[in-house]
């Protein structure tokens, strides 16, 4: 089902893209866009733009864009109702009902809805007769009441079905209890299924309840039991305690391994710190971080599983285009521990001098060759003298440079004329690559989408200058007269042109959330038209595009009758006809 215009219209203007978008990225002011680094892929320099005025964010670097509606579909991974849905509950907007949509999404709700619930209920717990001892546990373990509260940590209490009965009151049925992973069903019954423990709320960037992770409070197995995977919790998309940290001003993310972990550093003052759930590191977890830094500083335990955990995931964030530090505890098993011994202070020198990556990177060339054969050390120095040759400070490039040159024996003034002559080949490929782009200005004007692809690039290019025009100031539409959406020579183009009238006709206000039918392919594609859209906005432009493109029309016309005629004729000859 369509919903009504005027409904998509009211639910853009009261979810301003900036908003909606801000939630997920980090946007910086610079003229009339904001900026931030692209959710959709891995980069350090941003190119994802958002344009308040006119509705719209759109990616430089993967072409990725569209509006508000566009980007919860493409971030969220939903349908266009479900979008829509979410996007009109975030407004508190009551939504125009309809059977097909007590979907997945209703059900979604029901399982957020559940899971704060019980938040709440172990919340409550912990202050109850009943949680005495998690209190207790809390508090030994250095744990301020502040700290309970910022994180929401609750107890479950020692009991079969104190959590199903509080649910059961509230209206929450077990097939719901099942579904959000709070209770085990065994013999056609269900009980709790955390008993006895310190609950940690896993709480996701949005703010929703998707899951827990509950301690025990001795030497008990498993220490930790964590939330099953469920609608609406997936271990490997999220990571605990960012709903906090990205709203941090320290400008960087620091990763660890355990809830308390990040409770630890939260409380000393480093309230940038996440943590993954139990799980290794994955590259959604990294994409989710390059979404609002790009640095992480990673802190794993210092034991062996702890570097190896530490060497795996390195390539996972630099591959997200985040910049890595590592940060090697000492003296201590954890960050919890550590600051507990020694304090933020301490903790800050560590930070300090967390070693880069280029470290790393060097070992692991260093693992590749066996530098006592002459010829594997002789390439070992060059893959060296490459890596080098990408440090920005030259302080950089030579104490590195010295310490491969004294492994790899050879002079300091020969290995860095090998970095020189690595930092010239780069310049050199990277010119040739950007000549190729250069003298490829027609290929350029085509759509990057391997499916959309313009015929006529003149009349497309006129086409395009019409749209972005008319999505911008409306009232030059009027100018089209009777310009036809067949006059255009992209399909799709036309389809466009031809929504943006009707709207303008209806008195719909012209946006290009209003659009239907599009998929995310085309969305992005017209929002790149509209966010290149370079030239001034004004009645003469927008008379030239349209002239061109009834130039163009009529030519094609024109053409498709001498083709014809020529048809005919062959067939013809070929039948033996004559005249
Ligand atoms: P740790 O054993 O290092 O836990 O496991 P921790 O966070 O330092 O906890 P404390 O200080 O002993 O209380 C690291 C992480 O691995 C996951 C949890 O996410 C934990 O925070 N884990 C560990 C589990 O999911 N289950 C377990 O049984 C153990
Ligand atoms: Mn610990």
């Amino acid at each position: 089902m369509a919903f009504p215009p005027s409904f998509i219209d009211e639910l853009i203007s009261r979810n301003p893209i900036e908003d909606v978008v801000g939630q997920y990225v980090n946007l910086k002011r610079s003229g009339g866009n904001m900026f931030g680094l692209c959710p959709f892929h891995g980069e350090k320099t941003a190119s994802f733009s958002v344009a308040p005025d006119k509705g719209i964010y759109y990616c430089f670097g993967c072409h990725k864009g569209g509006g508000v509606i566009n980007f919860m579909m493409e971030i969220e991974g939903l349908t266009y109702p479900d979008a829509v849905r979410s996007l009109a509950k975030r407004a508190g907007m009551q939504i125009p009902e309809d059977e097909q949509y007590q979907s997945r999404y209703r059900h979604q709700e029901r399982l957020w809805a559940l899971s704060k619930e019980a938040a709440r209920f172990f919340n409550k717990q912990l202050y109850a007769p009943a949680g005495e001892q998690g209190l207790a546990y809390a508090l030994r373990r250095g744990m301020p009441k502040s700290v309970l509260t910022t994180f929401g940590i609750g107890f479950a209490p020692n009991t079969w079905s104190a959590l199903t009965d509080a649910m059961r009151q509230k209206g929450y049925t077990d097939q719901e209890l099942i579904d959000a992973g709070l209770v085990s069903e065994k013999g056609g019954r269900i009980y709790d299924r955390f008993r006895n423990r310190l609950m940690f709320p896993i709480i996701d960037v949005r703010g929703y309840v998707i899951g827990f992770g509950g301690r025990v409070m001795d030497d008990s197995t498993p220490k930790y039991l964590n939330s099953p995977e469920t609608l609406i919790f997936n271990k490997r998309k999220n990571l605990f305690a960012l709903n906090l940290a990205k709203k941090t001003k320290l400008g960087y993310l620091i990763l660890v391994e355990g809830y308390m972990d990040a409770v630890a550093l939260h409380q000393y003052g480093f309230d940038c710190a996440v943590a993954s759930l139990g799980t290794s590191l994955t590259e959604e977890h990294a994409a989710l971080l390059s979404r609002y830094t790009d640095q992480v500083v990673l802190i794993y335990d210092g034991d062996e599983a702890g570097q190896r955990a530490t060497r795996r995931a390195i390539p996972i964030l630099e591959k997200a285009g985040l910049q890595v530090k590592v940060l090697r505890m000492k003296d201590a098993k954890d960050p919890d521990e550590f600051l507990k011994k020694f304090g933020a202070d301490k903790f800050k020198i560590l930070l300090e001098d967390a070693s880069n990556r280029v470290e790393y990177q060097l070992n692991a060339i260093a693992r590749k060759y066996d530098i006592r054969e002459d010829e594997q050390r002789v390439r070992y120095i060059q893959e060296c003298a490459q890596l080098i040759s990408t440090l920005p400070s030259s302080v950089q490039r030579e104490v590195y440079g010295n310490r491969i040159a004294e492994t790899g024996g050879i002079s300091f003034d020969a290995m860095k004329m090998e970095i020189a002559k690595a930092y010239k080949n780069r310049l050199r490929r990277e010119k040739k690559v950007q000549e190729k782009k250069d003298l490829a200005p027609v290929q350029a004007v085509q759509p990057r989408s391997r499916t959309i692809h313009y015929e006529d690039v003149k009349s497309a290019m006129a086409e395009e200058g019409v749209i972005a025009q008319g999505l911008q100031d409306p009232s030059l539409l009027d100018l089209c007269g009777d310009l036809q959406p067949e006059d255009f020579s992209s399909e799709l183009l036309g389809r466009v042109y031809k929504q943006i009238r009707n709207c303008q006709d209806m008195g719909v206000r012209v946006n290009l959330a209003v659009l239907e039918g599009f998929d995310l392919d085309e969305m992005s594609h017209i929002a790149g038209i509209v966010q290149r859209q370079s030239g001034p906005v004004n009645e003469r432009a927008m008379k030239d595009y349209i002239a061109t493109i009834r130039a163009e029309s009529q030519k094609r016309t024109v053409h498709t009758e001498d083709d014809l005629l020529a048809l005919r004729n062959k067939l013809k000859e070929s039948k033996g006809y004559k005249g």
